[in-house]
């Protein structure tokens, strides 16, 4: 097989792991379609891996438990991984609650390509929004294990970047992703 760096080249980037972590309804695929389409137009190639394209196709069938959570993010991190030795920039957007789990896609993936985005939008303003309506359902004890309500939520201790969508419009928190990205572009070499 032709090493990383020859379709690297032909891509003319770098491909690299951006993971976005935090609670449901934080932003974190807001933020991800936002530099999706920067990039784009800046001519350089992403995919977004979210819930959207993730859970209801390769992981469909699993659940919340925390067994379940951890084999989605480990499929994601598998994933993500040929994405990036592809040379594709990748934008994983999942909750990924605990330090375990996201400590085994850094692991998967490798330190190097890994930059851990934490959408660090507190609980209440993501229950305020509760775009799904699945926080007013959990609160109700309808949907069980929810994260943030009655299943934990860790906040990572070092994020190559943190980024609380209820303080910043949308395109400030855009540009924050987008300079840590080009930083490890060729193109700013
Ligand atoms: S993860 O914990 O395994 O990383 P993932 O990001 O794939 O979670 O899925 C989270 C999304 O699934 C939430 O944004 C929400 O829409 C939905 N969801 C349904 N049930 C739960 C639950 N018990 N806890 C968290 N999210 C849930």
């Amino acid at each position: 097989m032709l090493p990383r760096s020859t379709r690297e080249e032909l891509l003319g980037q770098r491909g690299m792991m951006i993971w976005f972590t935090g609670l449901s309804g934080s932003g974190k695929s807001t933020v991800a379609l936002g530099v999706e389409r920067e990039l784009h137009r800046r001519g350089l190639l992403c995919r977004i891996l979210d819930g959207d394209n993730i859970r209801s196709g390769i992981n469909a069938g699993l659940g919340f438990t925390a067994d379940d959570r951890r084999e989605n993010i480990r499929r994601i991190a598998e994933v993500g991984k040929l994405f990036v030795d592809t040379g594709i920039i990748t934008l994983a957007a999942f909750v990924s609650p605990t330090n375990e789990y996201r400590q085994m896609a850094r692991d998967i993936i490798g330190a190097n390509d890994f930059f851990e985005v934490y959408v660090s939008t507190p609980l209440e303003e993501c229950e305020r929004r509760d775009v799904k309506g699945l926080y007013a359902r959990a609160r109700r004890g309808e949907v069980k294990d929810f994260t943030g309500i009655s299943a934990p939520f860790e906040a990572p201790e070092h994020p190559a970047l943190s980024i609380d969508t209820s303080m910043q419009p949308l395109d400030v928190s855009v540009e924050q992703v987008l300079t840590l990205i080009l930083k490890q572009q060729p193109s700013n070499e």
